[in-house]
Order: structure tokens, then sequence, then C-alpha cells
């Protein structure tokens, strides 16, 4: 038994004191003894009382009904009624107030013993349950994901400010509309409704998450990026009680992402430009060499037509080819132009084979020159899908990384690739002294070098760009020399760009 102070409401003082008297010999105190109704709420809360005894029946104009009535709006203290009128009308008043319990008079000890022990349990219960309930609500304002319940039938039963302010409904507004007017989802890109998830978690009785590409679509036409989940939340006997739907604003993060990327985009265009800084002199020389061969071939032709016995078939000849030369001297121009340029990235359909060798044209002189032998031979029917002048950085920063790995001293760039289960695969591979292994694992971080002048980043911009493809680059474990192997999507052969 639990002691408690108690407070009698009686205005018969004989039951009074006989009440006192049994408080007493239950093990209570007694927080004092009223006979008016318009006197509890007061003595209850200066006696600090615990549980209020009640008579219905009282002196003056309040009677036991309404003084709980009172003390139920004022402080929470408990009160168990002790009566004799049980008619119908009497209790249905009694039940109104929520009473802890109803005793009827007269009663014997022990069921005033017992009423006022599960009165005190079920009130200490209730107070938990409110604590409780009141956590939770401080919990859901105040963290920064929106949450929206619903009950069985994906009617909205809560909203937390987030969710009011993401939606643009207030939770006043939204309570008993179905969910699915209230969170409004769309696909980004077509704009066609996606089904409302809450719903989806009633039905399959799982956590169910949005597609792709989902977007909240706010009362006042806003479209906020969004990322969510919905839980069903068990009820009694293995039913469902409803739904929970916690969302998070993405547009901040997406924003970051897309900034994220533009930076990559604009190092990895000033790496580029690097690159062709330093290939400056090896690319004057590809130019150089048609223009000089168009020089000779033109002289040719004006001597062809100057000679006695004239020869216009010769010189013919001797003008398409200075027509071929100047064409190929635009070829190299051309293709260091599209290197330069930091154009908006488009997709297209990629022939493997010219889209390496547009790049090894620009590189061939500078391994000649280092006296560096390439090997490369690659299927013609391979495509990918991709953005040029990226997936060109990929093959020229490899390259580059080979041809310093074998610096002056010879050696052999071999370039190869084969189609494999819908991808496609390009090693790049040198005979050179390798990585050490104590380095294997960090060459493809950020300004991780072992060269005096290095950067460190060709390797990195290498992956960021082809995990933007869908792809990977990793290093071959386990040989003499380097090779690094590149996987892609493969695109179907048929429809490949020529170059
Ligand atoms: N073919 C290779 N053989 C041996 N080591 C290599 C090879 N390719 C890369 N590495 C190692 O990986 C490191 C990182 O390469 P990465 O291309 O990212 O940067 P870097 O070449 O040092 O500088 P940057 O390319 O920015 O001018 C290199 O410093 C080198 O130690
Ligand atoms: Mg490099």
């Amino acid at each position: 038994m639990t002691p408690a102070r108690i407070l009698i409401v009686e205005d018969d003082r004989v039951v009074a004191r006989d009440l006192a008297q049994q408080l007493a010999a239950l093990g209570h105190s007694v927080a004092g003894s009223i006979a008016r109704g318009e006197e509890a709420v007061a003595r209850a809360i200066a006696s600090r009382a615990e549980l209020v005894l009640m008579d219905i029946r009282l002196e003056g104009s309040m009677d036991g009904i309404a003084a709980a009535q009172a003390l139920r709006d004022r402080c929470q203290i408990p009160v168990v009624f002790l009566t004799a009128y049980a008619d119908a009308p009497t209790v249905r008043r009694a039940t109104d107030t929520e009473p802890f319990g109803y005793l009827l008079k007269p009663f014997e000890e022990l069921q005033l013993a017992t009423a006022i022990e599960m009165a005190l349990h079920k009130h200490a219960a209730e107070r938990k349950l409110r604590a409780s309930e009141r956590r939770y609500a401080t919990t859901l304002s105040s963290i920064g994901d929106g949450v929206i319940a619903t009950d069985a039938g994906a009617a909205v039963s809560f909203m937390n400010p987030v969710a009011e302010a993401l939606t643009g409904w207030s939770q006043a507004e939204a309570l008993g509309r179905p969910i699915a007017e209230v969170f409004r989802l769309e696909n980004q890109l077509t704009g066609e409704p996606v089904a409302d998830p809450a719903a989806a978690a009633l039905r399959s009785g799982v956590t169910e998450g949005l597609p792709a590409h989902t977007v909240l679509r706010a009362r006042d036409g806003r479209e906020v990026p969004i990322d969510d989940s919905s839980a069903p939340v068990p009820g009694e006997a293995g039913s469902l009680a409803g739904a929970v739907v916690v969302f998070t604003d993405m547009t901040r993060r997406r924003a970051a992402e897309e900034a994220l990327r533009r930076a990559q985009a604009e190092l990895a265009h000033a790496s580029r430009l690097a690159v062709l800084g330093e290939l400056a002199v090896s690319i004057a020389h590809e130019v150089n060499q048609p223009l000089m061969a168009a020089i000779t071939n033109a002289e040719a032709c004006l001597r062809w037509l100057a000679a006695p016995e004239r020869n216009v078939a010769r010189a013919e000849e001797a003008a398409r080819r200075v027509v071929r030369n100047g064409h190929r001297a635009a070829e190299v121009i051309d293709s260091i132009r599209a290197m330069a340029r930091n154009a908006a990235p488009e997709r297209e359909r990629l022939a493997l084979a010219p889209l390496v060798e547009d790049v090894l044209l620009l590189m061939r002189a500078e391994l000649k020159r280092a006296g560096i032998a390439l090997r490369s031979a690659l299927p013609a029917d391979l495509a990918v899908e991709g953005v040029r002048v990226q997936l060109q950085q990929v093959v020229m920063n490899l390259v580059l990384n080979a041809r310093e790995a074998l610096e002056d001293g010879g050696g052999t760039i071999t370039l190869a690739a084969r189609a494999a289960e819908g991808r496609l695969l390009l090693s790049i591979a040198d005979d050179g002294p390798g990585v050490a292994p104590a380095v294997a694992d960090r060459i493809f971080d950020p300004l991780f070098t072992t060269k005096p002048g290095g950067m460190g980043l060709g390797l990195s911009i290498c992956r960021s760009i082809l995990e933007a493809h869908g792809g990977s680059i990793r290093l071959a474990a386990g040989e003499a020399g380097s090779r690094f192997e590149i996987d892609l999507p493969a695109a179907g052969a048929q429809h490949a760009a020529p170059r």
C-alpha cells in the first residue's frame, strides 16, 4: 500500500470523522476535512493533497461533481466519489469529470482501501503517460526533419512545425485530410504525381522510401526536393494504427552538391589547361609538321606548273597533298581547342578508338622525343556514352602519368580495350617502375603526389569524371610497371558517332 495525503470533502461530520479514522487505520494521512465544494480547490492545493475523497451531496451551492470538475480543471488531483446515490443521471455527470473511482455508501474498509490504491496507481500511470507524450511532442517539434503521422485510413493526425513549413499547411488545417492532399509528391522530371508513401507503408506493412527525383509540391506551388521514408505504426493485435512519414529538405544539400560539381569541373578545366601548356612545345611540333609538308608540296606544285614540259597531273597530286596537310593541321588545332574549352558538358555517343586517337595525336611527338614507344590497338566497334573532353582528359592524364613514370629512358606505353557484359574495359599500361605498394591506396586522393612538381590532381580528376559517367578506375595489382584499368558502361556500337 502507498501512504498518501488525502483530503475529505463530506458534509456529514459523523461520516467525515469515521472516514478520517479509517484512513488513519489504513496508514494514510488526512490532509483536511471540509464540508463545502467551493473550498475544495483551494484546500486541495494548500494542503498538497494527493487524492480527494468527494461526497456528491455537499453543503453550499456547489455539489461534489462540480467541485471535482473544478479540481480537474485547476490541478491534476485524482478524485474518488463517495455517495449513496447511484441513479443514472448522477453517474453520467460524475463520469464526465473522469473520476478515478466511485464508491457506493455504505462501503467496507477493504473497498475503500482498494479504491484509493487503484486511484493513486491510475493517476501515477497517467502522469507518466502525459510526461512521455510531452517528451515525444517536444522531440518531434524540435527535430529538423518534417514529420507527418496518419491514422490507419491515411488521414493526417499530426504534423510537426518543419512539416508545416515545408508543405505550407498548418496542422490545424491538415488534420483529418488525406495525407496525399497535404503531402503532394511529384516526379521532378515528368511532373507526374508520385504515389503517397504513407498509403504504401500501410499497404505493405514495411518501411517505404521514395523513388529518385521526387519533389514535394508545397501548397503555394513551391517545389522542394526531399528525401523521405515512411514507416507503418503497429497497432494492437497485429493491426496497423497508422503511418509516419519523415522527410528532409534537400534544397541546401542539392545546392552544395551542384556547387561541388561545378568546382570539380572548373578544377578539371584548369588542370587540362595546365597539361596543354606542358605539351605546348610538342603540340606546336605536331601542327608544324603538316604545315611544313604543305609548304613543300605547294612548292612542288608550282615547280610542276612552271616546268617547260608543264605536268598538270603531278601538279594536281601535289596540290591535293597540300589540302590533306592543311586538314591535318586544322584537326590538331581543333582538338586543342576542344580540350581547352570549358563548354557545358554534353553527353553523346562516342566511338572509343577515335576519341583516344585524338588525345594521342597531341602527345605523339612528345613521346617520340622521349624515346617512348606507343602501342595502341583499340577495336573499332567499341562505344561509350559520355562527355568527349572529359573522357579525353582521363586518357590524357593517364598517358601523361605513364610518360612521367618512364622519364626519358625509353619504354613502352600500351593501350588496350575490350567489351565485357555491357561494360567497356580500357587499360593504359607502362613498363616503368610501377606504384610503390606503400602508396598504392592513396594515389587517387586529391593532392597526393610523389613528384617534385606534381599537383596530385590527375588521378583524382580521372576518378571523379569516371564516377560521373557510371564507371570506375583502379590500379591493377601485382604487375611489373603500372596498369590502370577503366570500366565504363558500354553504349551500343551501331550508332556510335564517328568522332
Ligand atoms: N603510371 C604510373 N607509374 C607510377 N606511379 C604512378 C603512375 N601514375 C600515377 N602514379 C603515382 O600516383 C601519384 C598521383 O598521380 P596523379 O596523376 O594524381 O598526380 P601527379 O601526376 O603526381 O600530379 P598531376 O597529375 O596533378 O600533375 C603520382 O604522383 C605517382 O606517385
Ligand atoms: Mg598526373
